[in-house]
């Protein structure tokens, strides 16, 4: 996905300000960045959230995500998993009914479902609690299971806004571990996040924004404002 000279604003208030990132295939690119630099705001705007004040969002496919509607963007958001800070899970329901119910809102048949929901719950390593309620899960279990959602459509590009937000150090690792195999696996991998700890320890593509501007974009790198 590529930015190109974007920038948002909420009503007169610039929040992005003239920001072009290139995030190619199998890229693994953390967004840093104090509250308030707009690196939710820059997620939105990938994902055909927000219309940018100018610039352009294009996908995988050169189209401009601003521009698509109907069919051509549900075809789109499909293609891009998400992942939350607040897992986003129904909690009266259990691990496999979560991911279920996510399939069978986007027309899946019920074969599909059958032999699509253990894939995914094994690929984050979640499969023995697929008859767990998520009220019953830790944090980190959770998490998982959110990314087993956003796996469902097997999408080409995972973002992440704080996705380890409310997870201790080592379920943050290990969720950002899984996110290393993903991008390992050929997705573009777009992670939000102001955990300086995982950052560093993580070593990726570090871009660093403040007040809406993109300040530094560099590889192997750690978390410096
Ligand atoms: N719905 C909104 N209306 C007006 N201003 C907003 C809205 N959402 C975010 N902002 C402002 O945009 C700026 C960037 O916010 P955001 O993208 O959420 O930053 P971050 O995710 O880095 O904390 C902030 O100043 C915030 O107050
Ligand atoms: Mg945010």
């Amino acid at each position: 996905m590529k930015l190109q000279n974007v920038t948002v604003a909420y009503g007169n208030k610039t929040v992005l300000r003239d920001v072009t990132l290139d995030f190619p295939k199998g890229d693994f690119a953390f967004l840093i960045g104090g509250s308030g630099s707009g690196k939710t705001t820059l997620i939105k705007s990938l994902i055909a959230e927000m219309v940018p004040k100018s610039g352009t969002v294009t996908d995988h496919s050169w189209r401009v995500v601003s521009g698509l509607s109907g069919k051509e963007l549900a075809k789109f958001r499909r293609s891009i998993g998400v992942v939350f800070q607040d897992y986003k899970l129904l909690p009266s329901k259990t691990v496999r009914e979560n991911v279920a119910f996510a399939m069978e809102v986007s027309g899946y048949p019920d074969s599909k479902i059958l032999t699509r929901v253990p894939e995914v719950l094994s690929q984050v390593g979640i499969l023995s609690k697929k008859e767990s309620f998520i009220d019953a899960l830790s944090g980190g279990e959770a998490q998982r299971v959110a990314v087993a959602r956003a796996l469902i459509h097997d999408p080409e590009v995972i973002i992440g806004d704080e996705p380890t937000g409310n997870l201790d150090p080592e379920n943050a690792m290990e969720i950002m571990r899984i996110f290393e195999r993903l991008a390992h696996a050929g997705k573009t991998v777009i992670i939000a996040t102001h955990d300086d700890k995982i950052v560093n320890r993580m070593k990726k593509r570090v871009v660093a924004l403040k007040d809406g501007r993109v300040v530094s974009d560099s590889k192997n790198s750690g978390y410096s404002l």
